[in-house]
């Protein structure tokens, strides 16, 4: 460029594919009505978690859920809950079969017992499930996978790396063919072992993970609305994270572990992990895709990998993205309690117009 050239603006406004989000938590009851229209406002699907007190284990209760969550959504009538269930030590093989006729599940997530919210009743020990999981390959149904370890003597800094090393390699080695999703990556390590690995392997990436890191949660005082699970890791890790999903590799895609907590469980002497993103999730992407100069990779990381790896269509309509800063409320009714956003009181760079 010359000296003179003008610099060029900045781009003001992108239309994309209407995204999806991978990996979603809405809770349910009153804070359900409250958190979940702000994902189908934006969103064509949204993959739901199943860590519910107690939580979700069978087809059956997955389908309540739906229901639930559906008539919270009525006025967005393109929005589709697709259900998981959560892993047990004892999930009968039987029930995989039942979660593939009733068409309304499109996984089963495993969490280590212990390693986050409502936990206690995940797996105690992988080779429990293998009659579970030999079914799920057989049937091409994914494993979501909460890749930590929670051994008390591990750093909560080395869990993902230890859980690679520790479960997923041997997950992996044992059930070739068995589709997993690396959930929430965090670390440079679970960036190359999901870019190494079959096609049958792939991970999604959270914004917060994108536009963090655990200097944002410890410098100056703590934070505990950056507090999360897997934790903000170094600024090395959160720029593999940005290189991979600015890369173009259908392997990585959105999923934005949006887990809303009440205030009081938040700002508390032991408070709950997770970060309220869902009421600009696409927006805070966009954000972080621009600073890295690859707004024109954000389509294919929020709206068409995700259904690749889980062989559904995309989504038919699109959603415009303009650069118009606006500042994020201080709370949101949450319940009877309320809930503090991710950047809350602060501004954000994009906003999503509806048509
Ligand atoms: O931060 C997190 N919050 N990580 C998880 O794995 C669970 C989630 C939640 O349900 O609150
Ligand atoms: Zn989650």
């Amino acid at each position: 460029m010359s000296q003179n050239s003008p610099i060029p603006a900045p781009i003001s406004s992108i239309e994309i594919i209407r995204p999806d989000d991978w990996h979603l938590h809405v809770r349910d009851d009153d804070a359900l009505k409250a958190v979940v229209p702000f994902t189908a406002r934006q969103c064509g699907r949204a993959v739901i978690m199943p860590n519910l007190s107690p939580p979700i284990t069978t087809t059956a209760q997955a389908h309540q859920y739906q229901k639930r969550i559906l008539k919270a959504t009525e006025p967005y009538n393109y929005f589709q809950p697709l259900m998981t269930l959560y892993l047990t030590d004892t999930t009968p093989v039987e029930e995989i079969q039942s979660a593939l006729q009733s068409g309304i599940i499109c996984a089963l997530k495993l969490y280590p017992a212990g390693a986050t919210t409502n936990s206690a009743a995940g797996v105690t020990d992988i080779k429990k499930t293998y009659p579970t999981l030999e079914k799920m390959q057989q049937l091409g149904i994914p494993l979501l996978v909460h890749g930590e370890v929670t051994h008390h003597d591990v750093d909560i800094f080395d869990r993902e790396k230890q859980f690679i090393e520790q479960r997923l390699l041997s997950i992996t080695k044992d059930f070739p063919e068995l589709k997993i999703v690396f959930e929430h990556i965090t670390t440079r390590e679970a960036v190359d072992f999901v870019t190494q690995s079959s096609p049958y392997i792939a991970a999604t990436i959270t914004a917060h993970h994108l536009l963090m890191n655990r200097n944002d949660m410890l410098v100056g005082g703590i934070k505990p609305h950056h507090y999360c699970l897997p934790v903000l890791k170094r600024k090395t890790h959160q720029d593999a994270l940005i290189k991979a999903a600015i890369s173009g590799n259908k392997k990585f895609f959105m999923g934005t572990d949006s887990a809303p907590h009440s205030q009081q469980n938040k700002e508390t002497a032991c408070g709950c992990a997770g970060m309220f993103s869902a009421f600009a999730a696409i927006e805070f992407y966009a954000e972080a895709f621009d600073k890295a100069g690859a707004l024109d990779k954000l389509e294919q990381f929020s709206s068409l990998n995700g259904p690749l790896f889980y062989g559904l269509a995309t989504n038919s309509d699109k959603i415009t993205l303009k650069r118009e800063s606006w500042i994020i409320p201080e709370s949101y009714q949450f319940g009877s309690d309320r809930v503090i956003p991710l950047r809350a009181g602060k501004t954000i760079q994009w906003k999503v117009i509806s048509k």
